[in-house]
């Protein structure tokens, strides 16, 4: 496994204006290549960024039964991969990671405190990864799992389970804290600004993005000015069906999908 410290530039979350300025017109130009990608047995978004000088890339959320596709887009694309970034240990699909990995050489990224042995860098809070001309910033997001971790690049945040559109991921297992997915949302999402773009890792609806405004505004759960204290209850009293898939997911996601 390879040192955080090695791979990573300290930075913070309010570091958001240390860009070079190259980095910032190509930001500001919304240059960067970017593809949304969706499989429909999980209603998973997985999401495809590069550098359209350099062609470094990541690809987030990979599925395992869309390794194919993931590959033959990244082959046509030219994209270098340096990372598969997994916002979290998912319990509705196993990850392409590993397959993902083994292709191209890209390491695999999480979230340092969902504890994955597999991976090459266990990211923490306020770390940035360098990608080409543009950064991959961390903002850990616990309380859908303890190890949720948000994906902040340019003026798109790549939010997992952790905020959904009008909604989010519920927190009833794997270490699911009602109480902590409102401090990271209302805390550190919400204090983004206000045209960022959000990108979850599901939509049953049909939705595609949002911004933070719209879910500040919106959210059923977490906007509109719901208290801890209401959120916390809604929570508790969403009586949901043990996912179908978690005792087979789970276990193989700890292994990047192997
Ligand atoms: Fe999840």
């Amino acid at each position: 496994m390879l040192g955080i410290s090695a791979k990573i530039k300290a930075t913070s979350i309010n570091d958001l204006g240390t860009n070079t300025q190259k980095e910032k017109n190509m930001c500001a130009n919304n240059n960067l290549i970017f593809r949304q990608l969706f499989d429909y047995d999980t209603w998973t978004y997985s999401y495809l960024l590069a550098d359209p000088i350099s062609k470094a890339g990541v690809l987030i959320d990979s599925v395992k039964e869309k390794v194919d596709r993931d590959l033959k887009l990244i082959e046509e694309l030219g994209i270098k991969l340096k990372y598969v970034l997994e916002t979290h240990v998912h319990a509705d699909h196993i990850t392409g990671a590993n397959d993902i990995r083994q292709a191209t050489g890209a390491e695999v990224v999480y979230g340092a405190a969902a504890k994955v042995p597999c991976a090459d860098i266990n990211a923490e809070d306020g770390n940035a990864l360098e990608v080409g001309h543009f950064q991959v910033k961390i903002i850990s997001t616990p309380g859908h799992t303890d190890g949720c971790t948000t994906y902040h690049i340019d003026d798109m945040i790549f939010t997992g389970d952790v905020l959904l559109i009008r909604g989010c991921g519920r927190t009833d297992f794997q270490q699911g804290s009602a109480d902590v997915l409102y401090h990271s949302v209302t805390q550190k999402l919400f204090k983004l600004p206000l045209d960022t773009k959000v990108y979850p890792a599901h939509d049953y609806k049909g939705n595609e993005m949002s911004t933070v405004e719209e879910e500040i505004n919106f959210n059923a759960r977490l906007g509109k000015g719901k208290t801890k204290e209401m959120f916390i209850d809604i929570m508790d009293n969403l009586n949901l069906a043990k996912p179908k898939r978690i005792d087979v997911a789970v276990p193989a996601n700890m292994k990047c999908g192997a």
